[in-house]
């Protein structure tokens, strides 16, 4: 067996293994803490320490592009926030709820959706004074001390009246719960929330860019590297190369992730065990302006 010391200890049991363990490992889920993603989470950890309770607890909004990471940093706050279950407490204790922001906007049908995701779900039928009643009383005995609506850019997929009565919406559960409140989606989420300029003051932006040539993106390609099972090291840290994979993926964290996995699966089946130009040259991967390219092409 080759030299496996490039690799943490756990990681060179799982590249001693077979390939087909090892690409369902590369093609698997970890989380990676660059940093503008640990200081979302700060900001966000210290809103649920320090908000609740206040009367105009700070709210935040998580942009950015699709495919940057939003929903990952969400659901590791969750995780993170996530208390473990004690015997003989039956009684649920969720301090992070998340919820999605359907494409139908309707006051009624977001209740309905928290009140399944909160474990108590209604009749489709049921009065949307009673769904607001009941979701305010659920999250108290819940204990939770934020909700985050993801894909809260659907809202714009509204009518305006349906838009304005959701934002009302925000802004009562803020007031009654005193717990802050995220939203998390494209720039469409900021515009949207823009039309009410009350709430515009509440929210705080935290931006998720799309990723660009230097030195974090070049600590974020060593650490997908450093997840994969590769039984030689990976060079990536050349500029041309951060270049090349910018240009490939469009610079959002999901795309480079991967374009990053389908190069790792090419190098285990290549056998050239490492990222580099061969393993860069046979990989399956298509960025998205490929891919638009090639559906354009079918279509015509
Ligand atoms: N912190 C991270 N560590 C590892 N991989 C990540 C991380 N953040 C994002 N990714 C990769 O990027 C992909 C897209 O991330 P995510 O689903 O969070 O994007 P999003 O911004 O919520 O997109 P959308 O607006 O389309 O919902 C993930 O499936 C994952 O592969
Ligand atoms: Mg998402």
């Amino acid at each position: 067996m080759s030299d496996l010391s490039h690799l943490p200890l756990d990681l060179q049991e799982i590249a001693a293994g077979d390939n087909a363990q090892r690409i369902a490992f590369i093609r698997g889920q970890w989380w990676i803490g660059y940093p503008q993603a640990q200081a979302s989470l700060d900001l966000l950890g210290a809103a649920i320490e320090n908000e609740p309770g206040r009367v105009r607890p700070q709210c935040f909004l998580v942009l950015g592009p699709t495919n940057n990471g939003k929903s990952m940093i969400i659901e590791k706050l969750r995780r993170d926030h996530t208390p473990p279950v004690l015997p003989g407490r039956d009684e649920e204790n969720i301090p992070v709820v998340v919820v999605q922001m359907l494409t139908d906007p309707g006051v009624a049908r977001f209740y309905q959706h928290l009140l399944e995701i909160l474990g108590s779900p209604v009749r489709r039928t049921a009065r949307k004074h009673d769904l607001e009643a009941l979701a305010l009383s659920i999250l108290k005995r819940v204990g939770a001390r934020i909700l985050i609506i993801d894909e809260l850019h659907n809202l714009l997929a509204g009518t305006v009246p349906a838009q304005r009565e959701f934002l009302n919406l925000l802004r009562f559960l803020g007031n009654e719960l005193r717990i802050p409140i995220v939203g998390a989606g494209t720039k469409d989420a900021y515009l949207a929330i823009r039309t009410d300029s009350q709430l515009e003051n509440r929210f705080h932006p935290i931006i998720l860019p799309v990723w660009v040539e230097g030195d974090e993106l070049n600590r974020l390609l060593q650490s997908f590297v450093a997840t994969f099972p590769l039984r030689k090291p990976s060079f990536l840290s050349s500029a041309e190369l951060q270049r090349w994979i910018l240009a490939r993926t469009g610079g959002t964290i999901g795309e480079i992730a991967a374009l990053l996995r389908s190069a790792a699966v090419a190098a285990v089946e290549s056998e050239e065990e490492a990222i580099n130009q061969r393993s860069l040259r046979l990989m399956k991967y298509q960025g998205p302006a490929e891919r638009r390219r090639l559906t354009e092409k079918l279509l015509v």
